[in-house]
């Protein structure tokens, strides 16, 4: 599962024109929540940059504002006040159809609750972002299982989600996340459900995805996962504390 040569999906990376910019701009980005009178404001003024293929971690305690960069970033949420570049597009101007069309082409999501659907296989969960994108049944089913036996998996695309263990539905969830070839993979908590070998799974595809070229953008509570990424950003208070770039 460690050699790179593994992963002849990523090769056909020049389907668009890459950015010349940074992939992420995040400038003075503000977020604030409102539940009826009260207002809660979670990101107070950010300014991020990731360049395209930069492997990047976000830190911070709970409730600092990582999971809310992470919507953000991914396109499910929007900004209260700032701007948000990706790829160079103003997103804050795009519409909720035109949004959708970014993230399915663009972004794989990966979360701690895998998020897979649970009558479905391994298979039919990773070929669901390819329905989506209108790609042909046969083909479907195709790169599904060439996901699935790149996360290790070939063995098990008819098992359902509660037929594998969470680090088999992790990898079922990266497989989807990688499917329809994004370039950015978003993953918030990957390994927080997972136990120390199941991570090491994860945290090696990640290692993969990068080396292949792939932008990952990895929110995390723990020390020693982000220090797989090459820069973390600590995140407090819905500000950037610090930033620290990895050899
Ligand atoms: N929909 C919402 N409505 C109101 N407040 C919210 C909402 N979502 C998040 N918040 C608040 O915004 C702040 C940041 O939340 P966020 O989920 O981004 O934190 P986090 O850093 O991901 O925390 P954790 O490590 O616990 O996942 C928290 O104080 C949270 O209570
Ligand atoms: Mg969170």
């Amino acid at each position: 599962m460690s050699d790179a040569s593994v992963w002849p999906v990523f090769e056909d990376e020049e389907t668009e024109p890459r950015p010349t910019g940074p992939v992420i701009q995040l400038r003075g980005a503000r977020k604030t929540y409102k539940s009826g009178s009260i207002e809660f404001e979670a990101l107070r003024g950010i300014d991020l940059s990731i360049a395209d293929g930069e492997y990047v971690a976000v830190v911070g305690p709970s409730g600092s504002g990582k999971s809310t960069i992470m919507n953000v970033l991914g396109c499910l949420d929007t900004l209260t006040s700032g701007e948000y570049l990706l790829a160079g597009e103003n997103v804050e101007e795009l519409d909720e159809i035109e949004l959708a069309a970014v993230r399915g082409r663009r972004i794989g999501f990966v979360f701690q609750q895998f998020h897979l659907l649970p009558s479905l296989s391994a298979w039919r969960n990773v070929e669901l972002p390819l329905v989506y994108a209108g790609v042909h049944r046969d083909e479907r089913r195709e790169r599904a299982v060439e996901a699935l036996t790149k996360v290790g998996l070939g063995d098990r695309i008819d098992n359902r989600p509660g037929e594998l263990s969470g680090g088999q539905q992790q990898r079922v969830a990266v497989a989807r996340a990688l499917v329809g070839e994004p370039t950015m993979i978003l993953a918030d908590e990957p390994t927080g459900n997972l136990d120390s070998r199941s991570t090491e799974d994860v945290l090696a595809l990640f290692d993969e995805l990068h080396e292949a070229g792939r932008t990952i953008v990895l929110i995390t509570h723990e020390h020693d996962v982000a220090a797989r990424s090459r820069r973390i950003v600590q995140v407090r208070d819905g500000l950037i504390q610090s930033e620290e770039v990895l050899a």
